[in-house]
């Protein structure tokens, strides 16, 4: 494994030996057991979005393996006013170790992945959010025990998380189902490999999408960049809630997992929020502990610069 770029390039092999690594420096952070594997490393942290989770949990992630984050936002970056990806990636490849980047356009993580020298880890695209769903599948085997054999359960827009989740869900055995309406579909690649690939529905109905999964996701009707759109999407995901009504038709042990930031009365009822808050929390701790197996995998054998 050389870069993070998408959940599609990841064998089923190396999303768990992340999962096991993760539980490992949870375990380590909880108990202080020294992990120190980065010592004298840098990691360049490129904004073109905003963000709590990600930029916190990359930042305190790289100084407890004993390294160093550097927050980059693209407004003071030159990237921001034209320099081309290209240069970008094959200068920061000189001083940096690694690179987390997240912004609007798959293809401009490609880019700096190609062009670059040293790792690069996608921290959200429109297309997808892998460090985000490890640390769903973290989440939901630390409350399970297992993976294999789950229903998880989308219900919503077919974005970043949709898409993300389908893959990553099928690659390790668990049953997927998506709610969600006719024109907010996940990619085409996505549906194509969730077909052709696993245990795969995807319905309009949310009840029936719903029953007898074992975890119950949703997301943002409008994510980061459709800001324009946010009372389009409001009537067209009208009835896309996780709601008590949802529960009811998932089963009686259903955990509820949601990325944040959350949108309470749209995407999910405040009842159901705090109800499986817990869960939801754990979920956005385990960010911290997934992201770091990803930096220990990706960066722990490179000399560092
Ligand atoms: N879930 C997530 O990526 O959160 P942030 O946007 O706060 O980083
Ligand atoms: N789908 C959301 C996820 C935020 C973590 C967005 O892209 O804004």
């Amino acid at each position: 494994m050389k870069h993070l770029l998408k959940m599609l390039d990841l064998s089923k092999e190396e999303i768990i030996n992340l999962l096991n690594l993760a539980d490992q420096l949870k375990y380590e952070k909880k108990y202080g057991i020294p992990h120190k594997h980065l010592e004298g490393k840098t990691l360049g942290m490129i904004f073109q979005k905003a963000s709590t989770r990600t930029r916190v949990s990359f930042e305190t992630g790289m100084y407890q393996l004993g390294g160093k984050a550097l927050f980059l936002s693209s407004n003071d970056l030159q990237i921001g006013r034209g320099e081309p990806v290209q240069d970008t990636a094959r200068v920061l490849s000189r001083y940096l170790d690694g690179i987390m980047i997240r912004t609007f356009a798959q293809q401009e993580v490609e880019d700096l992945a190609h062009y670059g020298s040293i790792p690069v880890i996608n921290g959200l695209t429109d297309f997808c959010h892998p460090c985000q769903v490890l640390a769903d599948l973290m989440t939901i085997r630390e409350y399970k025990g297992t993976l294999e054999g789950l229903k998880m359960c989308y219900i919503g827009d077919g974005n970043n998380m949709a898409n993300s989740l389908i893959v990553g869900g099928i690659k390790t055995g668990m049953q997927v189902s998506i709610a969600c309406p006719a024109e907010y579909r996940p990619a085409k690649e996505v549906l194509e490999y969730a077909y052709e690939n696993g245990k795969f529905s995807m319905t309009a109905d949310v009840l029936s999408a719903a029953e007898n999964a074992d975890v119950i996701f949703t997301d943002v009707w409008a994510s980061m960049g459709q800001e324009g759109e946010a009372e389009k999407r409001r009537q067209a995901f009208e009835g896309y809630q996780v709601n008590a009504a949802v529960m009811a038709a998932a089963n009686p042990d259903a955990m509820v997992q949601h990325c944040l930031p959350a949108h309470r009365e749209e995407e999910i009822t405040a009842e159901v929020f705090e109800a499986h808050a817990d869960e939801i929390f754990e979920e956005a701790e385990n960010r911290l502990h997934a992201q770091k197996a990803v930096l220990v995998t990706l960066m722990k054998d490179q000399k560092a610069k």
